[in-house]
């Protein structure tokens, strides 16, 4: 009996060439091509950070995006209404970490030089740029335990720390002036009911506690010293989660059975008067959470922003508003259908200051550049 010989295989089988293989349409005329930044072309001199930005527009991935959104902030800056010239309205959020972080420093920069019409931050927004006037905030670790820390007295913010007696020095700043806007909120009140006038009472807001703070701090690092400066108002409808809220609680036994009164009415309508009134309205958003939803709502009053850029972190799988594309705040009226947006999935430390570098911050641009007219 003979052995079968093995049969010579001479071709590839057909079935994984054709799937291997397979033949493409032509692309489509004038589709970009991937591009990233080629550095002979800077050889022999630093690349700007500007240079750098421009050539990452075809990068692809989030590079793209970073390009994509100081596309979109130099938008907003160039905008002038025809008849009126009235400029942007732009709303800057950032969450409360980003104060904590050396990102302050940028921020001060665009408030300094009336590079924004309004901010939204949560109570730590406010309060650790106060702090950082009186007591700095230390590089740590993500890895340094807790419990180590607890015991020395540290608080950690990511691989940030936060010394308690910081938080001591701000109280022992933030009660006599909480002392003070209790005296005038009840003179006022007082003269309100002389006059029969209740125009004549005081109503604390969270931007006008925040304006008043950043006169008291008078101090030239401060975000909120600049805002009150350049009449910037900065709105915190969540003005008690933080150490000021707890500066608050212990203030009302100190002042019974008299009380502090803060409403936060006066402010919503203070954010959507000024979203209203917007000849264009531009939104900087920086993570998520209630900055983020505060400014987008307030934009929902003019039927939606022509502009937003975002910058965070979050996923959109789980049904977040912190993770939400800009296409879910166009099905809300938030953003208007034609604008021009994007969502930058980065960490903001990292792109932020490259936007800003590419944008607010290049050479040939005005000082100022967002509207400072749409005030109530
Ligand atoms: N320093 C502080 O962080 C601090 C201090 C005191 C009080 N608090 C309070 O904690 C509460 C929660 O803080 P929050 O609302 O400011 O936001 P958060 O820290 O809870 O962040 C909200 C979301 O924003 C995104 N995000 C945060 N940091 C980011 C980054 N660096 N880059 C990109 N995306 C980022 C993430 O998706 C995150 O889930 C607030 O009420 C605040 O007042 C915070």
């Amino acid at each position: 009996m003979s052995q079968s010989q093995p049969v010579a295989e001479v071709a590839p089988p057909s079935a994984a060439t054709d799937a291997v293989l397979m033949a493409s349409e032509p692309v489509p005329e004038g589709t970009q091509q991937v591009q990233g930044v080629d550095f002979e072309k800077f050889k022999g001199r630093d690349i700007t950070v500007a240079e750098m930005v421009d050539n990452m527009k075809y990068m692809g991935f989030q590079g793209s995006a970073v390009a994509e959104a100081t596309g979109i902030i130099n938008d907003m800056r160039a905008y002038r209404d025809a008849e009126t010239g009235a400029k942007t309205t732009i709303f800057l959020g950032y969450t409360s970490n980003l104060i904590s972080s050396g990102l302050r420093d940028t921020i001060r920069y665009l408030v300094r030089n009336r590079h924004v019409s309004a901010i939204v931050t949560t109570a730590g927004g406010v309060e650790e740029d106060l702090i950082k006037c009186l007591a700095p905030t230390y590089m740590g670790s993500f890895t340094a335990p807790g419990a180590g820390l607890r015991a020395k007295g540290l608080n950690r913010i990511g691989n940030l720390l936060v010394p308690n007696s910081n938080y001591c020095a701000f109280e022992d700043w933030l009660v006599p002036i909480l002392d003070k806007m209790l005296e005038e909120q009840e003179a006022a009140k007082k003269k309100a009911l002389e006059t029969d006038d209740e125009e004549d009472e005081l109503h604390w807001t969270p931007s006008r506690i925040i304006k008043r703070l950043g006169q008291e701090i008078n101090h030239e690092d401060s975000v909120l010293y600049w805002a009150a400066r350049n009449d910037i108002p900065i709105f915190c409808p969540a003005l008690t989660d933080g150490s000021l809220g707890d500066m608050l609680y212990f203030h009302t036994f100190r002042s019974s059975p008299q009380r502090l009164r803060i409403d936060i009415v006066d402010d919503v309508r203070r954010i959507n008067t000024m979203a209203v009134r917007a000849a264009r309205a531009g939104m900087i958003i920086l993570g998520g959470g209630v900055i983020k939803h505060h400014i987008a709502n307030a934009c929902l009053m003019r039927n939606g922003a022509e502009h937003a850029v975002y910058v965070n972190t979050a996923q959109e799988f789980d049904g977040s508003d912190a993770g939400a594309r800009p296409d879910e705040a166009i099905s809300w009226g938030k953003i208007k259908a034609g604008a021009k947006s994007v969502k930058v999935y980065a960490e903001a430390t990292v792109v932020f200051p490259l936007m800003v570098a590419a944008s607010f911050a290049r050479a040939d641009q005005p000082a100022s550049s967002a509207d400072d007219a749409v005030r109530n």
